[in-house]
């Protein structure tokens, strides 16, 4: 199984160009299927996104590739069902439910299994499919859903504004028969992504100026070539991943906007933050200072999946910093392994207090997790010694060419 060796200790400085939002692409990558055909450009290549792209040719659709550059030609008899095997090679395969149902007007998947970050029910994307018109049973884990008809369009409230949830009701939204109001929908820039591409497809969605979302049914999408936009966690990730080597690093093609909660988490940190257009740079001198608290909350809240990274940086910072974990359950399994390498931190539920060290040392890791897996990496570039982290397997579901991005500012990170 292949592992990353880093050598800690080395100040990283230079450039780095982020590239397209894994979690924007899955759902656009699912949202494909209702399009006579899709181009997507600034698409990351990222494990996860040959997952889709395997599901996809699994539903009978053409999918090619080339550099960044993902081409979808779905076929008129798409088969309506994903095997398990596909199904658990990616958690976040549940987000074509709905766009299947929406085309074949049924679908058969198994449900997605227990979890890393602790469990993560489905029970918010069945109840908006189900206010939509579908059909739901399930037995031994599998789940049958259909639709007599077509979809009809409904009011749907989230009690709490699943991003996933928000995704599926959209994707069987946009085709159904009138009009759908979603209130207390995910705002996280990935759903407005999926929403300008529904829309450049032919779509009719507004997203409206409280946050609900407004979709008049279209009978069917048309033609798409689209951008997607940067990835906000794979910046703050490299942001994080400087400062803590006491370096410095200007990230180009990103939104800052969307980066907005986690810039003043790194001010208090003691970073230097300069945003331009699509550019931000980071300087940090010295140690980090502590962060009082950190409270991971739904876009524009603080981004639960920078919540490891920026941890990394507060072990060695000169006071103690405090985390609170509002969206899963169980997301602190860094936590235990950063503690290997000498970090000191006390877990309390939901909460994390990290008393900043002075120095890590390298140690054998492994990752439990892709955000955890990029704490580490973190944790390592200023560790003393050599790192051997192991399970790598979850960081390449969401960082395209990490070490390469990585030595190339001047880390000693080898892929063994
Ligand atoms: C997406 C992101 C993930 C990010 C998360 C929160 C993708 C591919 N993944 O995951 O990186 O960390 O948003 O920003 O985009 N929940 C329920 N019932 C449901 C659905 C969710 O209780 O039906 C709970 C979950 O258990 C969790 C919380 O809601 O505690 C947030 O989940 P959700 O927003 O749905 O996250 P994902 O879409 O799974």
């Amino acid at each position: 199984m292949a592992r990353y060796l880093i050598e800690g200790g080395t100040r990283l400085s230079g450039e780095v160009r982020v590239h397209g939002a894994k979690n924007s692409v899955l759902p656009i990558l699912a949202a494909t299927l209702l399009t006579k055909e899709s181009i997507l450009h600034n698409c990351p290549k990222l494990t996860d996104v040959d997952a889709a792209c395997n599901i996809l040719t699994y539903l009978g659709c053409g999918v090619t590739r080339e550099a960044e550059t993902v081409g979808i030609l779905p076929q008129s008899q798409d088969c309506c069902e994903i095997p398990d095997s596909l199904m658990r090679e990616m958690r976040s395969s549940v987000v074509f439910l709905g766009a299947i149902i929406a085309r074949c007007g049924e679908a058969r998947i198994s449900l997605p299994g227990g979890c890393e970050l602790g469990p993560r029910p489905i029970d918010l994307h069945l109840m908006a499919l189900e206010k939509l018109g579908v059909e739901i049973v399930e037995t031994h884990g599998n789940l049958e859903c259909r639709v007599n008809g077509r979809l009809k369009g409904a009011t749907i409230l989230l009690p709490f504004p699943s991003v996933g949830a928000t995704e599926n009701a959209m994707l069987a939204a946009c085709t159904a028969e009138g009009r759908t109001v979603i209130h207390n929908p995910a705002r996280e820039p990935e759903i407005e992504d999926l929403a300008n591409f529904l829309n450049r497809a032919g779509a009719d969605i507004v997203i409206g100026e409280k946050g609900s979302i407004y979709i008049n049914g279209v009978e069917q999408l048309g033609s798409v070539e689209y951008d997607i936009i940067p990835d906000r966690i794979e910046a703050a990730t490299y942001l994080c991943c400087a400062a803590i080597t006491g370096g410095e690093v200007l990230l180009t093609q990103v939104v800052p906007a969307h980066m907005e909660a986690i810039f003043p988490m790194l001010e208090e940190a003691g970073c230097v933050v300069k945003v331009g257009e699509d550019t931000v740079y980071l300087k940090l001198n010295g140690r980090p200072s502590p962060i009082k608290l950190v409270r991971t909350m739904p876009y524009p809240g603080f981004p639960t999946d920078a919540q490891s990274p920026l941890m990394a940086l507060s072990c060695v910072a000169s006071g103690t910093s405090v985390y609170v974990e509002n969206i899963f359950e169980s997301r602190y399994k860094h936590a235990s392994e950063l503690a290997r390498m000498g970090a000191k931190i006390s877990l309390e539920g939901r909460v994390a207090v990290v008393e900043g060290v002075a120095r890590l040392h390298g140690a054998p890791v492994v990752c439990t997790d892709l955000r955890g897996g990029a704490a580490l990496v973190t944790a390592a570039l200023a560790a003393e010694g050599q790192s051997e982290i192991g399970h790598i397997s979850h960081v390449e579901r969401g960082y395209q060419d990490l070490e390469q991005t990585l030595s190339a500012l001047g880390a000693k990170i080898v892929k063994a």
